[in-house]
Formats: structure tokens, C-alpha cells, sequence
């Protein structure tokens, strides 16, 4: 079984009765197991991303060699994505290896400039039946080691959102409507109304950045206003460190280390589990 892009991954969702996909950040292949025992629990395709720190951390192939062979091992409809990507020579590394959607990140850029940007990689990736997703405003928060401040936080505007899907022909974009990347002291403010309007003007899939700290309520709200992609990063990462750093403490040398991984493996499993559970 090949690799899916998100649109066809997201056409599979459908005739599962979800509303979106979950698109979850990879941060060790030690996880990858994890993920795809989800996915069977809930039946539901999976969308696993991955930041350019992992993939230099992994390597391209070696990510893109394990998914396929899991994904058809365990007959799970699989996409596999280069999350927030700015640099379009590891966008083009991405999918010379195999990956089958990428997200050029242009948002710190004037809208002028990512428009034309995101016109390159698109030019590129449909040569190969990739995804493309876009990203308008700036989200806030921490996103693999790189943070945003508070005050350069803007929130997406639909006049700007319809002219770049116009212009650029994106297959998703990523809206900045008050979520923020990593962890939240407090639940998210997601500003229902200003998502429904982008939405209603841009007639495209709509992804939601920083899940993690998203109330249950907004989630399932968000998912019925145009989200067909959700991501997930940061809460698979506390729960495999947090069970971790306790088995290890309570482990002994000569322990195989497989047993200290997975109790982590299985917590992972269980957000996302929890999750998927909400794009019903
Ligand atoms: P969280 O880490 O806040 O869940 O966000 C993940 C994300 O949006 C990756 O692009």
C-alpha cells in the first residue's frame, strides 16, 4: 500500500464518518508503533507529521521506509507530512524521498512573498500528487525549539485568507484563530466566528495548529466550522517523557530497555485515541 496524500486521506475519513483528520507529530521512531495501534482502535486513517528536526534527526528515508511498511503491515490508509516547513530545498528533500504532503510556512513573510513561495512549491510537489498546506498569520507558542512571541501573534483575516487560496490553489490551510503551539497554562479562546467566515470565503480544508490544549467542546465545535485537519504535537511528547521518566527511575540497568518504553508507547496510544475520538 502506498502513501496517501491529505486530500485522498481525508476523502477515506469521510467515508468513516469523521469530520477531520488528526495530523500527529512524530518525534522518535520509537512512537511510530503507537500511532498506527490508534489508528486500527478507531479505524480511522492516520496523518503522521514531521518537523525538519526530526526528519535531519531520523533521516527522510528511514521515516518514509518504516510508515510505508507499517502502514501496510497494518492495512492503515497512511499520509505522511513535512510539518511547518520554510526552506523549499528540504521541502523538495521531503518529497524526493517519498513523503506525500508537505506545509510550506510562509507566514513570517509578507503575504506578496509567501504567495509566491508557496507558487514554487506547489509547482513542484503536483508533479508528484502532493499535498500542499499554507499557513496565514502568525500562530503563537513554541514549535520545535522556535517560539512566538505574544505580541506577534495575528490572527488570520478572511480578505487575505481568500486571495491566497485563490492565488496559490493550496489544498489546506493553516489558520491562526487563537490556538497556540505547545502547552497552554489555560484551555485555547478559539474565535468560532472569524473560523466559519474563512471557511465559508475559501471552500477549502482548514487546519487547526496547536491542538494540544484545545477544550473537547471547541475541538468538536471547530471540526463542524471547516477544520478537516487537526494537529497534534506536544501532548504525545509530555506523555511519553512523564511514563519515561518514571519507569527509567524505577527500572535497573540490566532491564531490556523495551520495557520502559512501553508503558510511554501505550499512553501515546491513548491520546490519540482520545482525540480521534473527537472528529466524529
Ligand atoms: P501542539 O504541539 O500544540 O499540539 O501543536 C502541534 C502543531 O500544531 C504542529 O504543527
Amino acid at each position: 500500500m502506498g502513501l496517501y496524500n491529505f486530500n485522498e486521506l481525508y476523502n477515506i475519513a469521510k467515508t468513516r464518518e469523521f469530520k477531520a483528520v488528526g495530523s500527529f507529530n512524530l518525534h522518535c521512531l520509537e512512537m511510530l508503533p503507537a500511532f498506527f495501534k490508534a489508528a486500527q482502535k478507531t479505524n480511522s486513517p492516520l496523518m503522521i507529521q514531521i518537523s525538519t528536526g526530526t526528519a535531519q534527526y531520523l533521516g527522510y528515508r528511514l521515516l518514509v521506509d518504516s510508515v510505508c511498511s507499517l502502514a501496510e503491515s497494518q492495512n492503515v490508509p497512511t499520509c505522511l507530512h513535512l510539518d511547518h516547513c520554510s526552506n523549499i530545498s528540504d521541502i523538495q528533500t521531503a518529497i524526493d524521498a517519498g513523503f506525500s504532503s508537505v506545509m510550506y510556512d510562509g507566514s513570517h513573510l509578507s503575504i506578496d512573498e509567501n504567495i509566491k513561495n508557496t507558487c514554487a512549491v506547489i509547482n513542484i510537489a503536483r508533479q508528484s500528487n502532493i499535498s500542499v498546506e499554507g499557513e496565514l498569520g502568525a500562530i503563537g507558542g513554541a514549535e520545535d525549539g522556535k517560539a512566538t512571541a505574544a505580541e506577534h501573534i495575528s490572527f488570520t483575516t478572511v480578505e487575505d485568507a481568500k486571495r491566497y487560496v485563490d492565488e496559490t490553489g493550496v489544498n489546506m490551510l493553516a489558520v491562526s484563530v487563537g490556538t497556540v503551539h505547545g502547552l497552554y497554562t489555560g484551555k485555547a479562546q478559539i474565535q468560532h466566528q472569524r473560523l466559519a467566515e474563512i471557511s465559508e470565503a475559501t471552500q477549502i480544508p482548514l487546519v487547526l495548529h496547536g491542538g494540544t490544549g484545545v477544550s473537547d467542546d471547541d475541538m468538536r465545535r471547530a471540526v463542524t466550522e471547516g477544520i478537516n485537519k487537526v494537529n497534534v504535537g506536544t501532548e504525545m511528547n509530555v506523555q511519553w517523557v512523564a511514563q519515561c521518566k518514571s519507569t527509567f527511575d524505577k527500572g535497573k540497568v540490566n532491564d531490556s530497555v523495551r520495557k520502559f518504553l512501553i508503558p510511554a508507547n501505550d499512553a501515546v496510544t491513548r491520546v490519540l485515541v482520545e482525540k480521534i475520538s473527537l472528529f466524529k
